[in-house]
């Protein structure tokens, strides 16, 4: 901003400007504003499979990123897209049967549309088999070839097509088969791989070692801190060797030819990774660069921190600013994979659960630094019990006309938060800590402990309404009493509201739609508590901020296949109750959930101290359910 402003206060000195100046004044001011961007990105998706959780959970982490840094008043570019051309999706159109272009065409629109389900608000949307990008990854090439980086050499070892990776010897190892035949596979991913032996063009890897080492000197480069330790240790452990960047025509067609050569085609990790130049803009100037933040899955951690920051300082680019790494989710405890049925697909999900709830419980149970295990029966009995028990419910009890009765959001003072005994108190004292704490996880992606603030003092606003009893309160007409404690908790709501934006936008639209919070009024800065000197009227819209989702069948929580209750035999059995395995497996899940929520609570430390801190039953007072 300061930046900004300086180079205004200069530009306005300027006088008598000839045509010439006056067109880098123009181009300077665009600059300024590209300059400005923060720029986010995912990583683009194959499009070999349907979009699933772990497709969902990159996505919604950029998003809720995204949208924060929105309503902190940043300008933002967020882009995502999919990943088209390389031999893994020439043979996945061929095992369908299909041309590459429309099976691409069909997989891609799935993306989309997941992506769009779970509320990810992106602001370009890329294929790699556009125009626009197959220019600038062909641009790139040049550049590099001119600069030196590039020579023909011949490649002889392993590949994983699944991976898209050239390994070495050592990255490999031999496991059994499916037949017991021993096999080889990646020793990171344990996928098959293949030994061949061609004639390729190489790109100089190996002289940007202490570039690469120099980039990694900052410590914000690569987050989570483990993941920037594991790159350094590549880089340290032995030398690198240069890397393959074309494959022979005849065995990958399904790819970007290779401009000066075009009986080869363009490496599809080389063609991948410059999706984030061509939306920057480039080759148009100003382009917006470089990223600030790039999320990434620990599985393709050497692709981003290696390999994409040696292309771009070899092709005179920065590097990005900071790479976000994230873990891999797991389901009920198994790797998600095709064989084993358990690949939880997200519109599926979204549409049994809502899309609210399935973005809430991946950025409230998702610690990005570990694995984390999805069931839909943990998912269901979170989103229960923080959005409709602890948030919704709350809403309901300060907003139903059976106790609200003239539709008001009261006029609150501070004094009022003590006038209602040690419970205010509590109450003011976290939510007035709330925004401090919430920013600094928000800031680092960590959402999940973010939300953890924000539930427990939702817990204080409950327990002020549980000790308080406003439902009592009106009977004995004490009205000004009932609008104290309303005007408490709803000014609560305000402030957790405007916070749970970037977590869940449409249920926090609902919910600042009904406090009647003016669209201009809802930026970071407004998340603080606020003296409302003015008592304002409510929203009109009465309807149930997030409905109960019913319990998840044990067999449905179990296979994660969310219909599945739907489906056949099994619904003549569930209409009879649940059989004492079931009740087992249920209680088991319970369990389960119980044991990670104690796990992720101990960890808050300070935040454990802070009241309500156990799952809170909130009993409707009948007056309410009227
Ligand atoms: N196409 C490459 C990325 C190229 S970026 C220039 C790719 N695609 S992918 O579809 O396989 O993966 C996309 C993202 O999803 C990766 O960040 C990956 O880590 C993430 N996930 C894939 N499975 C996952 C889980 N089970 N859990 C969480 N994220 C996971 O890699």
């Amino acid at each position: 901003m300061k930046k900004g402003m300086n180079t205004l206060f200069s530009l306005c000195h300027l006088r008598n400007m000839s045509l010439a100046s006056l067109k880098s004044v123009t181009s300077s001011l665009a600059k300024l504003a590209i300059d400005e961007r923060f720029y986010i990105s995912t990583p683009i998706f194959y499009v070999n499979a349907a979009p699933h959780i772990g497709h969902a959970y990159t996505s919604v982490l950029t998003d809720a990123m995204a949208r924060y840094q929105k309503i902190k008043g940043k300008k933002v570019l967020y882009a995502t897209g999919t990943d088209e051309h390389g031999l893994k999706i020439q043979q996945a159109a061929t095992a369908n049967n299909e041309d590459p272009k429309k099976y691409c065409d069909r997989i891609s629109d799935q993306f989309k549309e997941a992506i769009q389900i779970c509320e990810c608000d992106y602001d370009d949307y890329i294929r790699t088999t556009e125009e626009r990008h197959e220019k600038v990854v062909q641009k790139i090439w040049t550049i590099l070839e001119e600069k030196g980086h590039i020579y023909k050499g011949s490649y002889e070892g392993w590949y994983c097509v699944s991976d898209e990776a050239f390994l070495t010897e050592t990255q490999t190892k031999e496991v059994p088969g499916p037949d017991g035949k021993p096999i080889r596979v990646s020793a990171d991913s344990g996928r098959p791989v293949e030994l061949f032996r061609e004639e390729n063009y190489k790109f100089r890897l190996s002289a940007f070692q202490k570039d690469l080492l120099k980039w990694l000197e900052n410590e914000s480069v690569v987050k989570p801190v483990q993941f920037r330790g594991d790159v350094i240790a590549w880089l340290t452990k032995e030398e690198l060797p240069d890397l393959s960047i074309s494959r022979p025509i005849d065995r990958l067609k399904w790819g970007i030819p290779v401009p000066s050569d075009p009986s080869h085609s363009i490496y599809v990790w080389l063609d991948a990774l410059f999706n984030y130049l061509t939306v920057a803009g480039y080759p148009d100037e100003p382009y917006v660069w470089p990223p600030n933040i790039q999320v990434i899955g620990k599985d393709i951690l050497k692709f981003h921190a290696i390999y994409w920051p040696a292309f771009l300082i070899a092709a005179g680019f920065e590097p990005p600013k900071q790479l976000l790494v994230h873990c891999h989710w797991t389901v009920e405890g198994q790797k998600m994979s095709k064989s084993i049925g358990n690949v939880v697909n997200v519109v599926e999900a979204a549409e049994r659960v809502s899309p609210t709830a399935l973005r809430y419980f991946l950025l409230r149970q998702g610690v990005p630094g570990s694995d984390n295990d999805f069931s839909m029966m943990q998912l269901i009995n979170v989103a229960n019990s923080d959005l409709a028990d602890n948030l919704g419910n709350l809403l309901q009890r300060c907003t139903g006309p059976a106790i609200n009765v003239d539709q008001i959001a009261p006029s609150i003072f501070e004094a009022d938060f003590h006038a209602l005994g040690q419970e205010g108190t509590d109450l003011f004292n976290s939510l007035v800590q709330l925004p401090d704490k919430v920013s600094k996880r928000f800031d680092d992606f960590e959402f999940y402990m973010g939300l953890q603030s924000i539930m427990l003092t939702l817990k204080c606003a409950n327990i002020v309404m549980q000790s308080k009893k406003p439902w009592e309160l009106k009977k004995q007409n004490k009205m000004d009493d009932v609008y104290l404690i309303l005007g408490a908790c709803i000014e609560t709501l305000r402030v957790v509201g405007i916070m749970m934006q970037p977590i869940v936008p449409s249920l926090s639209s609902k919910l600042l739609d009904r406090l009647n919070v003016d669209a201009s009024q809802r930026t970071w800065n407004h998340a603080v508590f606020t003296e409302q000197v003015e008592k304002r009227p409510l929203g009109a819209d009465q309807t149930i901020l997030f409905k109960r989702i019913a319990e998840a069948q044990p067999t449905a929580a179990a296979t994660n296949k969310p219909n599945v209750a739907a489906n056949g035999p099994k619904k003549e059995k569930q209409e009879k109750g649940p059989s004492k395995k079931e009740k087992k497996e249920k209680k088991q899940s319970e369990k389960k959930a119980r044991n990670a929520e104690a796990l992720k609570e101990e960890k808050t430390g300070n935040e454990a101290e802070e009241k309500g801190g156990d799952k809170m039953v909130i009993e409707t007072p009948e007056v309410l359910k009227k």
